[in-house]
């Protein structure tokens, strides 16, 4: 309970109005209900012509009689008046219009109060979904690791769909089956306290059993639900892994693998749907035993004539009583979607909640670039093994220095840490003597342009993709962005020019074209600093060459780290730093390096270690 108030807390005050609303309309419909139910009363006097009693107009000041009895007795003095003068057949059809009528208003109202509901349920679930995107957007990189990328689509899909479940749950268990319950209890018990009593002790017993059945429905669902995610998260390999599959021919072993998957999920299904199946004739006879047990009971009290009820509000009362059945199951359901959905909010405020270590500072220093970039005695691990060891370097602004060493020893690690993807845990990088921890990350981040192995392109027009990193670019400037880049050339003879789409992450492209394709985009922001990470590696020879032109062109009087595999690259450059299991071994300038004989002399002979 104290869960879901906490829920409603963080995630209603927006829709306040339409709970509002919604809480005036469940009220008069529980109101309406009861009346239009209380027609009843007369129309069955009339029809077994039970009222043999002489009604007079009591006036509505009398103050001799209460309100409710005022009301009963003009009413019941109105409907012989018509009978009398316009005949029974006459009074039974009025009273009818009148069922009518009343149960129009209070559907009526039943529908707005759930059309006022609705705002609420939709709003809930598209604030909690933004706040996840959101979130997302500001969480380092480090914070997603593989595992967690999965579930994070789980948690935006399913988390917060049981979430909208709970909260619309919660809402009718605060909101709506209570009030209508209390006021239709409220009316039995004014109809006859007796009868009333009665009935509270004999429901209880009944709500348990169907309680018990309810409870092992529970348990399986939640199993089958599981079920169902191991298979969608099949599919979802079999989606990515479709290359490999095909290439290894094991198309029937992963079909067989699903098929065997499916069968279980179908049998689950079965015994779900099966007992769910149950649930409906169990709940019909346990609710006519009930009904049978209060018919037994009233009826006793009729025919011993003691004046405790009489006939026909004995059958309005228990029309009244039927009335309660439904929100009281809804409000035993409730109880579980809650739990359920209480379940799922915590699993997505692991995220919402996740504290972000990468941050702006308190009180952010003005960061300019006019001198050098040094990485003081960094030090850095992912989890346990440190992947950079001590390393110290300086880059002199305009100066282009390598960064070459085997697969895994560090390289783009290093890379990283300058535009804060990651944090350093001992030592710190400086630009022009301040540390990047105390300055904006965007003013960092707008100093740093970064090309890596894999061009990242987003579903949209070349145009958008290349004007990614710019607020304000011109039609002109992207253009030249996109000449320098070497690709214009390829834009124009797609069909739609620069405003054709790319399709989803640029794959109708070639490798080439979508790296030139992002290096347009990094040539148009314009980057004082600029990181290639292995920009070229992905590329075969001949795209290799336009991509590495490119690359040239946007290297020009920028200060730029490369990591590159290919010697000429790394050949021009101001300084080369060797790297070795995370520290960096050698450094100096191609020539003299290469004469040392050291490591680099062996990574430049087995030029293909060079990555
Ligand atoms: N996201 C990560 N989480 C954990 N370990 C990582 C991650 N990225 C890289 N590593 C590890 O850090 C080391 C350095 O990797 P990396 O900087 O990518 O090397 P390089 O770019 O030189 O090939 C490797 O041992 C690699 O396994
Ligand atoms: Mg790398």
């Amino acid at each position: 309970m104290k869960g879901i108030v906490y829920i409603l807390k963080r995630f209603l005050p927006p829709y306040k109005k339409y709970l509002l609303l919604t809480f005036i309309f469940n009220i008069l419909t529980a109101i309406l209900n009861v009346f239009s139910l209380a027609t009843i009363i007369p129309i069955l006097q009339v029809l077994f012509k039970v009222n043999t009693k002489t009604y007079s107009f009591i006036s509505w000041q009398n103050a001799d009689h209460s309100l409710i009895d005022t009301a009963l007795n003009n009413i019941n003095w109105y409907v012989t008046r018509l009978i009398e003068i316009y005949g029974s057949s006459f009074a039974l059809m009025m009273l009818a219009v009148v069922l009518v009528v009343m149960t129009l208003l209070k559907t009526g109202t039943a529908y707005l109060g759930s059309y006022f509901i609705i705002p609420i349920r939709t709003g809930v679930v598209k604030d909690i979904r933004n706040r996840i995107n959101d979130k997302i957007l500001t969480l380092p990189i480090g914070f997603f690791t593989e595992e967690r990328k999965g579930d994070i689509l789980a948690r935006i899909s399913g988390d917060v769909n049981e979430v909208e479940n709970s909260v619309m749950s919660s809402l009718d268990m605060l909101f709506k089956n209570p009030i209508l319950i209390l006021i239709y209890l409220t009316t039995m018990t004014i109809l006859s306290w007796q009868l009333t009593l009665f009935v509270l002790i004999v429901l209880p017993v009944m709500g348990f059993v169907m309680g018990r059945v309810g409870r092992s429905l529970k348990k399986s669902s939640f199993e089958a639900q599981n079920k169902w995610g191991e298979l969608m998260s099949q599919v979802e390999e079999t989606l990515s892994g479709l290359r490999v599959i095909k290439a290894f021919n094991a198309e029937n072993k992963i079909s067989d693998r699903f098929h065997t998957g499916s069968n279980l999920f179908r049998r689950m299904s079965n015994r779900i749907a099966r007992r769910q199946q149950l649930a409906h004739p169990m709940s019909e006879l346990l609710g006519t035993i009930t009904i049978a047990i209060v018919l037994w009971f009233g009826g006793s009290l009729i025919l011993g004539g003691n004046g405790v009820i009489d006939a026909a509000t004995f059958i309005y009362y228990l029309t009244i009583f039927y009335s309660i059945i439904n929100p009281a199951k809804e409000l035993s359901k409730s109880a579980y979607a809650v739990q359920r959905g209480l379940a799922s909010m915590e699993r997505i405020d692991k995220i919402l909640q996740a504290d972000n270590p990468i941050s702006d500072a308190p009180q952010p220093l003005p960061l300019h670039f006019d001198e050098k970039i040094e990485y003081k005695d960094v030090w850095f691990t992912y989890n346990t093994d440190w992947v950079i060891r001590d390393v110290r370097l300086t880059i002199e602004k305009g100066k282009t220095i390598a960064l070459v060493g085997q697969s895994g020893s560090g390289k783009s690690t290093l890379a990283d840490l300058l535009p804060r993807f990651y944090d350093t845990q001992k030592g710190g990088i400086y630009i022009d003597g301040i540390n990047i921890k105390d300055v904006k990350l965007r003013d960092l981040r707008s100093l740093v342009g970064y090309v890596n192995q894999e061009a990242i392109l987003f579903n949209d027009t070349f145009y958008n993709n290349i004007a990614f990193g710019v607020a304000k670019a011109t039609e002109s400037e992207i253009v030249e962005a996109a000449k320098i880049a070497n690709a214009h050339d390829f834009i124009m003879a797609t069909e739609k020019g620069y405003h054709t789409n790319i399709g989803d992450r640029g794959g109708k492209l070639s490798g080439g074209q979508r790296q030139r394709i992002s290096i347009a985009r990094a040539i148009l922001k314009n980057p004082e600093i600029l990181i290639l990470d292995e920009a070229t590696s992905a590329l075969d020879t001949d795209s290799e060459k336009l991509v590495q032109e490119a690359l040239d062109n946007l290297m020009k009087s920028r200060t730029t780290i490369v990591i590159a595999h290919r010697l000429s690259t790394i050949m021009n450059a101001d300084e080369i730093y060797v790297m070795k299991e995370g520290q960096i071994v050698e450094w100096g300038q191609h020539a003299s390096l290469y004469t040392q004989g050291g490591y680099y002399t062996k990574l430049c002979d087995t030029q293909a270690n060079l990555i």
